[in-house]
């Protein structure tokens, strides 16, 4: 071989050595990578933890604290508030009657007409639109003028046939969100939640405020009862069924309200009810226990809200939440390791992954997991994520998501405790009976609206098997879960059915 060769071939060696070394350099770093964001992802997952010992914890939690806040005000950190509430609607009722309900995300308006009988519930015209944005922050003027304008339109288009007598139109004004009341139709704004923040509207009566601005439209319809979304939903779950004495809103946010004993209520003594009873709403977006399993991305997003300190529950369980919480844990995975390309800057915005595209790339049965690919690419993600890196992102979804539906279980779960049906002895924890006492389990129906329920499989799922394994397999047969499209809104418009008659 010439001299020339020689140095060829050597010269060839040494390239091909340093390719073959930046290759393994990179492939290390890749590797120590890789093993960075497992770790990030292996410290969340025990983070969010729900063993069964733990949703154990939350339920005496929950019962605990529903007792506290009915002892007095401000007892506890669940409201518990009154609704004047105290008959549901039993099939009986009759005429046309309507619903418009103010939502985190939606406002709907709808018309039902009843004829008597529990079979004869006809639901018409059911609107469903986004809540614009801006109205969120808006002023209460800007917002009720539209809600009025709103039912203007919707009135226009039922032209004479609903109301050909010309009566007065009886109007359930359904508002997602807490309330003080006074009477079953009249009652002040607590606080916001969900994003909505009108400063001047709180304290404020909310159903005298869309009744001025109807009345200044010159429409000629009733603000007859100022309803929560729980009410309404175990309105309609017991207008069906008698056996409902729970009902569960699990949408933007998420709360709770179920029939009490008036004696019960001891921070109202002597409050008298023809039934006895009154539903109360607990408000349990506000729950805190040292037992809810929180991660240092629960405390970011809390911290960074529009309301701090407040709704701790709801932050875990809410689809409001959900998608943000995934959101920060990509973040901080994108920052410790370049997985998602140069554009992993996308995941700085907050709030740009929506719980539905958390529950659709969570749902994703394609082999190659398609959606996926293609929400992160719709989100500004320009490199090709690998399928590794999908499957860690399937799995975020799936930490997240089963926290919320075991707590939302356990939320439920102690409600049961606290009226006495959950197998543990029949008298709930203010009868002082013990837990083994022969009782009869009554059968239970619990109540369920809303979008995550409704449209995220996954977190039914988690709830309904953590409800049975917390209850266990012979007292859940008693409790039935029962899902409620449009419970809120119909159920209200049942409400003002039952007090007209
Ligand atoms: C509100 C509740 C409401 C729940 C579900 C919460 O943010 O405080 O009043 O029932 O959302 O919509």
């Amino acid at each position: 071989m010439g001299k020339v060769a020689v140095a060829f071939a050597a010269a060839a060696v040494v390239a091909a050595c340093s390719v073959a070394a930046v290759m393994v350099r990179r492939r290390v770093k890749s590797r120590r990578r890789w093993r960075t964001v497992v770790e990030i992802l292996k410290e969340f997952e025990e983070g969010c933890d729900t063993p069964v010992g733990r949703l154990r914890q939350v339920v005496d939690a929950m019962a605990v604290e529903m007792h506290a806040g009915l002892a007095s005000q401000g007892g506890s950190k669940l409201k518990m508030l009154l609704t004047y509430v105290h008959d549901l609607p039993n099939g009986t009722e009759k005429g046309t009657y309507y619903a418009l309900h103010l939502g985190g995300t939606y406002f709907r308006i709808l018309r039902v007409h009843l004829g008597g009988e529990r079979s004869y519930l006809d639901v018409q015209d059911v609107e469903r639109h986004p809540i614009p944005s801006h109205l969120m922050n808006s002023t209460s003027e800007v917002l009720f003028n539209f809600l009025a304008f709103s039912l203007e339109r919707f009135t226009q288009k039922e032209g004479n046939e609903s109301n050909s007598q010309g009566v007065k139109r009886e109007l359930a004004f359904t508002f997602s969100f807490p309330v003080k009341h006074t009477s079953i139709s009249s009652g002040v704004l607590i606080k916001w939640t969900k994003g909505f923040e009108i400063s001047e509207m709180v304290g404020k009566d909310i159903a005298e405020c869309l009744q001025g601005a109807l009345n200044r439209r010159g429409l000629d319809i009733h603000v007859a009862a100022l309803v929560n979304d729980t009410v309404g939903a175990l309105s309609l779950g017991y207008y069906h069924d008698p056996d409902t004495v729970v009902a569960v809103v699990f949408g933007t946010g998420s709360n709770a309200c179920y029939l009490e004993r008036t004696d019960a209520i001891i921070k109202c003594q002597g409050l008298l009810t023809t039934s006895g009873s009154m539903v109360v709403n607990m408000e349990w977006g506000n729950f805190w226990s040292s037992h809810l399993p929180r991660t240092a991305y629960d405390m970011d997003l809390d911290a960074e809200s529009s309301n701090p300190n407040d709704m701790g529950f709801e932050k875990m369980i809410a689809g409001l939440y959900l998608g943000d919480i995934v959101r920060r844990v990509i973040l901080r995975m994108s920052q410790e390791s370049v997985i998602f390309g140069p554009s992993s800057s996308v995941f700085s915005e907050p709030y740009v992954l929506r719980t539905n595209s958390v529950s659709a790339m969570h749902e994703d049965d394609t082999p190659e997991l398609q959606e996926v690919a293609r929400i992160l690419k719709d989100l500004g993600v320009s490199s090709d994520v690998p399928l590794k890196v999908r499957k860690l992102v399937v799995k975020i979804c799936d930490v997240v998501t089963r926290r919320a539906g075991r707590l939302a279980a356990a939320g439920i779960a102690g409600i049961l405790k606290k009226v006495g049906r959950d197998g543990g002895g029949g008298g709930g924890i203010t009868s002082g009976r013990s837990r083994g006492e022969n009782q009869m389990q009554k059968r239970t129906v619990v109540a369920v609206e809303g979008g995550l329920y409704m449209n995220y499989t996954m977190f039914r799922e988690y709830m309904e098997e953590a409800l049975v394994e917390i209850l266990g397999e012979e007292v859940s047969q008693y409790v039935v879960v029962k899902a409620m499209e449009d419970g809120s809104s119909i159920g209200s418009a049942l409400l003002v059915a039952s007090l007209q008659s």
